[in-house]
């Protein structure tokens, strides 16, 4: 078994007296993968203490669980700075996607791109984010849209977490838009995503399924048959809902128990409602927001009010969040939409586990993975406080240094 001590532990447990769920002077005891005791060191049973045989001094460090990034598309061809020139010369997003851009030319590089290319490219952007931490990782399909392409794109992701040090879960979004051949056809390509899951499926590449439920993409009853067709998989879903106007997506997803609903600018009362009945996890993407220049901030106080769960993730993407920093997303998450430090560490931490229907991990207890992270700082709150900063000292993943 392996010892930590000289550190505080913010074990983010729900429900703690203290914030963070801290404990000073702490101690935390690993055995294989898993943690077997965590407490004050002064409580530390004595025959633990002597069956650890290594022993870890954190000089003063703040150890977190191990950051979860619950909403990425960290794999895909090329890059989107020509919109992004384009948006700030006034066009919008949607005008970009409706005009063959945005989503569509992402798809058309990642088609080009051979696996090993995506893989050269999509290592540098998970080099950042293990460099901060993260220990689990979801990572869309979505720029395929063929049975190969996705196919090749959920390859890359398990291949990445196979070479690393890292869990990644898959998560098919097969709906994310309507590929150029189907145009004008878009059950058709439904149709065509219904036969993809169930292959895709089968070769042990999808942990969970999403669409795209909005105007510029699929409609809720489109929507609802992806869904079924997952239900009869017995796969987990998600929803891009309720970004860039309000369709009923989060009533849709909570239907279907969804994991999460992600974005969420739009929701109203009754999508908060449903999402709450249904313990349906928000996933909120200040860098989508910030890079989009959105002006309508996700209804926090009316999650909060209703009792749902946020969680906060860097939507990792070409087009609307090129970000590969999650502590950046905490800033944002604090200072664009008023969440509390200690919340926007939970949302990337116990409840980013909840959003990818993870119980063994996100908070630091006996019996919890031994994936965690050792920070140098005095207190949690420099996590979300700094901009640009990285305090990362070491991180364990699986009760091994990494
Ligand atoms: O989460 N909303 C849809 N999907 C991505 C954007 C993808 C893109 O623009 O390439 C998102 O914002
Ligand atoms: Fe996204």
């Amino acid at each position: 078994m392996k010892l930590w001590t000289h550190c505080s532990v913010a074990t983010m447990a729900a429900g703690t007296a203290q914030p963070y769920g801290l404990i000073e002077d702490a101690a935390l005891v690993v055995d294989g993968a898993l943690l077997r005791w965590v407490g004050a060191r002064a409580d530390l049973p004595a025959e633990l203490d002597a069956a650890c045989t290594q022993r870890n001094d954190a000089r003063g460090a703040l150890i977190t669980p191990g950051l979860i990034d619950c909403h990425t598309h960290l794999i895909y061809g090329g890059d989107r700075a020509h919109e992004f020139e384009a948006r700030l010369g006034g066009a919008t997003y949607e005008d970009i996607a409706r005009q063959g851009g945005g989503i569509a030319s992402t798809v058309r590089s990642t088609r080009a791109a051979s696996a090993d290319e995506l893989k050269v490219q999509s290592r540098v952007r998970l080099k950042q984010l293990l460099g901060e931490g993260v220990t689990t990782l979801e990572i869309k399909s979505g720029y395929g849209l063929t049975l190969e392409h996705e196919r090749k794109m959920l390859q890359v992701a398990r291949d990445l977490g196979r070479e690393n040090k890292l869990d990644v879960r898959t998560t098919f979004l097969g709906a994310h838009a309507l590929p150029a051949e189907f145009a004008d056809r878009s059950d058709d390509y439904v149709d065509e995503v219904l036969t993809m899951l169930p292959l895709l499926h089968s070769e042990g590449l999808v942990d969970a399924v999403d669409a795209f439920c909005e105007r510029i993409a699929f409609s809720p009853a489109q929507v609802a048959r992806v869904f079924e067709a997952a239900r009869s998989l017995g796969l987990p879903v998600k929803l891009h809902a309720e970004q860039l106007s309000d369709s009923g997506g989060a009533q849709l997803a909570a239907r279907f128990e969804a994991l999460s609903c992600d974005h969420l600018e739009w929701l109203s009362e009754e999508g908060a409602a449903a999402m709450a009945a249904a313990q349906t996890v928000a996933v909120l993407l200040p860098g989508a927001f910030y890079f989009l220049r959105e002006t309508k901030v996700p209804p926090i106080a009316m999650l909060r009010r209703h009792g749902v769960a946020i969680a906060i993730a860097s939507d990792c993407n070409p087009g609307s969040s090129p970000c590969t920093s999650l502590l950046l997303m905490l800033n944002m998450a604090c200072t664009l939409f008023r969440l509390t430090p200690e919340e926007a560490l939970a949302g990337a931490t116990r409840h980013a586990a909840q959003a990818l229907g993870l119980n063994d991990r996100g908070v630091l207890a006996a019996g919890k993975r031994a994936d965690f992270v050792l920070w140098d700082v005095q207190r949690a709150a420099q996590l979300a406080y700094a901009l640009g900063a990285n305090p990362c000292i070491q991180t364990i993943f699986k009760g091994e240094t990494r």
